[in-house]
């Protein structure tokens, strides 16, 4: 989303810049290329380590610390920093998924499609809980609405009840434990055309390990704080979930404030972007942003 990035944040030479999630640096080496400076944060620690190498070349105008974006940009807020743009790329990097170009990254259970890997799932290797730990200790109504919230899945039930199962006759190790209930309750007639649905699940589990939603709830008011007059916080979401809480978030904040007679008193120092989807030229070079929304929010004042 190179193209969206760079009109969402339009990066100059010394304008200081947040990305609250760095992964392989593809966005941050825009921002860094154009002149300016990144403070970026990362909840991997493979990722900070792999930004000291690529990162070499930038010397200071690169700052990278390893962090949960909601904490980083909370100290950036204690600190009064004031920033002329935030990027926040949620989720995961193809790294992460893949594993193929970074050994260290996977091994993680992200993918489905590496079913020896452990059921780890946590981005950030210093949390306490697992992927397996929460199949094999959650209770079935909360593995229900896991499933429901965050796979808007409508097997759902029978999911919780299957995972159940399965755990009392072994508990849950590797992605192809879990691969192995999916494929039982929906019995395997997946075309080319329908994407497998151990995607959205695993998906689901991700976002329950990392608490995804909570953290991102957590950061948009902070961002919010940082942004200069004519600061932009760009936002790439992968799950209607996020979207939504994006777009509500914004929409609060945009408001104009009326007088007792409904006419507009004040206008509102925020101003909202018409979202942003993938062109078919991104959706060649990267099939991934297909479910890709950009959402840019503007302080105008
Ligand atoms: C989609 S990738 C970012 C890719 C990056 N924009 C690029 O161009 O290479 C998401 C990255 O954010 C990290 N991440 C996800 N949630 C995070 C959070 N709450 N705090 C910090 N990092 C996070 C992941 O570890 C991953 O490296």
């Amino acid at each position: 989303m190179a193209d969206e990035v760079v009109r969402g944040l339009a990066p100059e030479a010394d304008k200081v810049f947040v990305d609250g999630t760095l992964g392989g640096g593809g966005h941050a080496r825009l921002l860094l290329d154009a002149g300016a400076v990144v403070l970026g944060f990362d909840q991997d620690k493979d990722v900070v380590a792999r930004a000291g190498e690529w990162g070499k070349p930038y010397g200071e105008r690169l700052r990278v610390t390893h962090a949960n974006f909601a904490e980083g940009l909370d100290a950036l807020v204690q600190d009064a920093v004031m920033v002329d743009g935030i990027l926040l790329d949620l989720g995961m990097s193809s790294d992460q998924l893949d594993g193929d170009e970074a050994e260290a990254a996977d091994g993680r259970g992200f993918s489905y499609k590496r079913t020896a890997d452990p059921l780890d799932m946590r981005m950030n290797v210093d949390a306490t809980t697992t992927a397996a730990d929460i199949l094999n200790t959650w209770d079935e109504a909360k593995l229900t609405q896991m499933f429901f919230d965050y796979a808007e899945e409508p097997r759902g039930r029978a999911l919780a009840k299957a995972v159940v199962a399965a755990r009392s006759e072994r508990p849950f190790k590797t992605s192809g434990d879990l691969l192995q209930i999916v494929e039982k309750i929906y019995p395997l007639r997946f075309g080319l055309k329908r994407s497998h649905p151990a995607g959205r699940i695993f998906q689901a589990l991700r976002i329950a390990v990392n608490d995804e939603l909570t953290v991102l709830a957590r950061a948009l008011p902070l961002a919010l704080q940082l942004l200069k007059p004519g600061g932009r916080l760009c936002i790439i979401t992968f799950h209607s979930l996020e979207d939504r809480m994006v777009k509500k978030f914004y929409k609060n904040i945009a408001v104009d404030e009326l007088d007792s007679v409904g006419r507009v008193a004040t206008l509102s120092p925020y101003k909202i972007w018409k979202k942003q989807m993938p062109t078919a030229r991104e959706l060649e070079v990267n099939p991934r942003a297909r479910s890709a929304h950009v959402r840019v929010i503007e302080r105008i004042t």
